[in-house]
């Protein structure tokens, strides 16, 4: 979505209301996105970067500064031939995190109506609709041939935005895709979703064959809700519901997994810190090995703070939600983010390298996954997170 102008122009006025680590002469989103492109972001079209990318994309919006769209179109150059197909693709592999760079495509497209984004982003569609193998009830499989019949909650972050987005661009009235970016949602939320909490389990296996899947609930479910796993299945639906048609009947449903979710995050906020910890189902908050951990902080203060721009909550709750999101943003800048020495530049903190369903899924493998610097899947939510904060403090 484009901004007016004077918008922008409020935006770039840094105006105080998130609490600061120090006097900050430029918005976090900005000082966060330039401390990494300075730093260096190799251009890549794995999901990692691709996450960075679209944090870049918001940051390109809001200031309307054309070195944002200038490092993303030339990201994306290096990985395209001029005709639009991307160099050296393996044909061979097939996995929902190499859709993900698909968001950043149509951003191009859009900007620039030059036809080899267009071209790249149709072959990745194509990639997804019609490679990419499904569960027997049409969920796309997480990876080919190693997670075979499994949906992770990270594959809809990585191909459901997309998807949307690419009908709504290019077959705005094909009904066929609308149901079936829907069912990728209602699979998921049908087979994940904890009855009591409404947090869903990181994934399941429809043919209930991996170590981990619930066998005895017929569910094929995960044990543990990770928070990362939640965190992009927040992001998807807040960002495909800027895509999914109204007036079809899905849309409503949407909103009703969005609020469902939303309030599952606000009720298992962690009252003192205000983050949310690494595995999140009972009883394992506050329990040894577990943390709050960053990145996915960051994406349920984007989810939030986005849903509440886009008047996705019912009549008198978004104010509620603002506050939760306040009070995630201020952990974020006091514990996450952090200044790395004389530069200037900001370094990001506290999240979890990777959260696989490769093994057996449990506690001890989730809290035991090395914590890294810098990792762009909690620096890029965290830049799209300020976005929305620095968004709503223009306006408030
Ligand atoms: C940036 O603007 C474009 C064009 O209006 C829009 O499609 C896209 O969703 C926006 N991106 C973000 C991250 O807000
Ligand atoms: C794009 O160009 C490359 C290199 O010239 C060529 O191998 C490929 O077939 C072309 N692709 C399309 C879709 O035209
Ligand atoms: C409509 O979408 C479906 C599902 O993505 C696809 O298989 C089909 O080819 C599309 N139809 C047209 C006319 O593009
Ligand atoms: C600054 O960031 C770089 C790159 O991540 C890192 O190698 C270095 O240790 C950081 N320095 C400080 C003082 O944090």
């Amino acid at each position: 979505m484009r901004l007016p102008h004077t918008l922008f122009q409020i935006a770039l006025l840094w105006c105080g209301h998130v609490p600061a680590i120090a006097a900050a002469d430029k918005p976090y989103s900005v000082w966060m996105t330039d401390s990494l492109i300075t730093r260096g972001v190799p251009a890549t079209r794995w999901y990692t970067e691709a996450t960075f990318y679209r944090g870049v994309e918001a940051v390109a919006n809001l200031t309307a500064d054309p070195s944002y769209h200038s490092f993303l179109t030339t990201s994306v150059d290096t990985l395209l031939l001029a005709n639009g197909t991307f160099r050296g693709w393996d044909y061979k592999d097939h996995q929902l995190d190499n859709i993900r760079v698909g968001s950043t495509l149509l951003y191009l497209h859009t900007r620039t109506q030059s036809p080899k984004y267009a071209a790249a982003a149709s072959f990745l569609h194509n990639q997804l609709v019609v490679q990419q193998k499904r569960t027997p009830s049409g969920g796309f499989w997480h990876k080919d041939p190693k997670y075979p019949n499994q949906m992770w909650l990270d594959g809809l972050f990585m191909a459901a935005p997309f998807y949307a987005a690419h009908t709504a661009l290019f077959q705005p009235s094909n009904t066929t895709a609308w149901d079936d970016v829907l069912l990728q949602f209602a699979l998921v939320e049908q087979h994940c979703k904890d009855a009591q909490t409404h947090m869903l389990r990181h994934g399941y296996d429809e043919s209930l064959r991996a170590a981990w899947a619930d066998r005895a609930g017929g569910t094929g479910a995960s044990p543990h809700v990770w928070i990362r796993a939640q965190g992009w299945y927040l992001m998807a639906l807040v960002d495909v519901l800027e895509w999914f048609p109204r007036a079809h009947p899905g849309y409503q449903r949407l909103v009703g997994w969005f609020r469902e979710l939303a309030a599952a995050v606000k009720r298992e906020q962690d009252p003192a810190s205000g983050g949310w910890w690494l595995v999140m189902d009972q009883p394992y908050p506050g329990q040894k090995g577990n943390y709050v951990e960053s990145s996915g902080t960051a994406m349920y203060t984007y989810g939030l703070l986005k849903g509440v721009r886009r008047g996705l909550f019912a009549e008198g709750e978004a104010a509620g939600y603002v506050e939760v999101a306040k009070k995630a943003y201020r952990l974020m800048v006091e514990r996450f983010v952090a200044k790395n020495g004389t530069g200037g530049t900001l370094n990001w903190e506290g999240t979890v390298r990777v959260g696989s369903l490769d093994g057996n899924g449990d506690y001890k493998y989730y809290t035991t996954v090395p914590v890294v610097e810098n990792s762009l899947i909690g620096a890029g939510p965290f830049i799209s997170a300020s976005v929305e904060m620095e968004l709503y403090n223009a306006k408030a």
